[in-house]
């Protein structure tokens, strides 16, 4: 088997949650172009319509009604969606609006103090479960413009903060680490919404919320384009290009790693979709791998893309070690255990101690039955694993776990699968 040709891929599920609040906060009527219809952004946008949003969908795009979306108290499921989950608490305690935010069992499971901690420290009223989901958002009149030290580099901490101080008066401040994914950033510029980052602090002005229709578009999601690409990589004869993927500076970290190993990989015809940098990506089998070491300061610019870069690490010559990895734990499922537990059913040799992995290359996998540990990218990495492996493509498997991001996984893959 080999991957050949050339596709685009549906939007970027970060980018899409972030565009959904903000269509919500200007009054108006926007549409959205390559909207992903992944369970994800579903459960944000469901979310948005207990609180009057109305949409409808038109082919690829969406088409979103929100001069009659207004704050109510609301109970809102998150699913298994940590990013749904954890920016809407930021947004809706901002608006201080009493609501209860819960979700599956696997997203009980995810640490939410890490947004209610500061949040309540600038004024927010929100109790939840011993740091954990269901959380109880309440009216406070003492919510009050902040500045922030951000000690954890996430994105998703970054944007609950900044939806919060777009309801306060005044000017807040987050410093730190903040050198992660930016697309709230550039979203909020690229629609003149008064946000800059000025040396190392992002400055965030609150507003009232005004009328404005937004026209946006989605570049193709980089964390999906990430299977396609290690499965190019590492089957022979393969060559696909991948058209107006987004190509955000903070989420480069698997391209870059992909090329320090010696994979042919290539970009080409840059530009900016809202606000967004994009690029088409070529990438081709690249028999001559080597392993690499990533260190800490690597890891949330391939957070996601863990997984599958640790499988391309298995068919290099020479030890990989990606350090800094215990933030895989609290993901979807535990990821390092997940990656190790499949990887040893596939006869290759990863092991983990002191927040590193270390990948051991085997050069040969054998097929085996994964256990996703019903996530998402765990589904996916070891499905391209067991085709790099000699799978055929098996369409009948009952995990649905890939719809979370990837709805169009299949898809694709029958299209480009010689
Ligand atoms: C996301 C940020 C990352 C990532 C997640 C989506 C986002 O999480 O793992 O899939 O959209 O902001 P953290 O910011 O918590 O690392």
């Amino acid at each position: 088997m080999k991957f050949l040709g050339t596709f685009s891929l549906p939007g970027d599920k970060s980018i899409a949650h972030r565009a959904l609040i903000v269509c919500s906060w200007y009054k108006g009527n926007h549409s959205i172009k390559n909207f992903p219809k992944n369970e994800d952004v579903l459960t944000t946008l469901e979310a948005l319509k207990l609180n009057g949003l109305k949409y409808v969908f038109d082919n690829n795009s969406i088409h979103i009604d929100s001069t009659k979306f207004d704050f109510k108290e609301s109970e809102i499921n998150c699913n298994s969606s940590g990013t749904s989950a954890r920016l809407l608490c930021g947004y809706l305690a901002g608006a201080s609006i009493k609501t209860k935010i819960f979700g599956s069992d696997s997203l009980t499971m995810r640490p939410m103090d890490r947004i209610c901690n500061p949040l309540n420290e600038f004024g927010a009223k929100i109790k939840s479960s011993n740091g954990f989901l269901p959380i109880h958002i309440n009216y406070s009149s003492n919510r009050k413009s902040f500045k922030y030290d951000l000690k954890i580099p996430s994105a998703q901490i970054k944007a609950s903060l900044i939806f919060y101080a777009m309801f306060m008066n005044g000017r807040s401040s987050i410093t730190g680490s903040i050198y992660t994914r930016d697309h709230l950033e550039k979203l909020l510029r690229y629609v003149n919404y008064p946000i800059k980052q000025k040396e190392s602090a992002i400055h965030i002005k609150g507003c009232d919320r005004i009328s404005k229709n937004l026209n946006l578009e989605l570049c193709g999601d980089i964390s999906s384009a990430s299977f396609m690409i290690a499965g190019a990589v590492l089957l022979k004869d393969s060559a696909i290009k991948i058209k107006k993927v987004c190509f955000n500076n903070y989420r480069l970290g698997f391209f870059d790693k992909l090329i320090a190993m010696g994979a042919n990989i290539s970009f080409s015809n840059e530009r900016y979709i809202c606000g967004e940098r994009v690029a088409d990506i070529e990438a081709k089998y690249s028999p001559n791998l080597k392993g690499i070491k990533i260190t800490l300061n690597d890891v949330p610019s391939i957070i996601d893309e863990i997984p599958i870069l640790s499988i391309v690490a298995l068919y290099t010559k020479g030890i990989t070690v990606i350090e800094g990895v215990n933030e895989l734990k609290i993901k979807e499922s535990n990821r390092v255990e997940a990656i190790i537990h499949n990887a040893i059913k596939m006869g290759g040799s990863i092991k983990y101690k002191d927040n590193s992995l270390q990948i051991n290359p085997k050069n040969k996998l054998y097929n085996a039955t994964i256990d996703t540990f019903n996530d998402h990218r765990i589904f996916m990495t070891f499905f391209i694993a067991n085709l790099v492996a000699g799978n055929k493509l098996n369409f009948n498997l009952k995990d649905n776990s890939y719809k979370k991001s990837f709805i169009e996984f299949f898809d694709i893959l029958k299209e480009i699968s010689k």
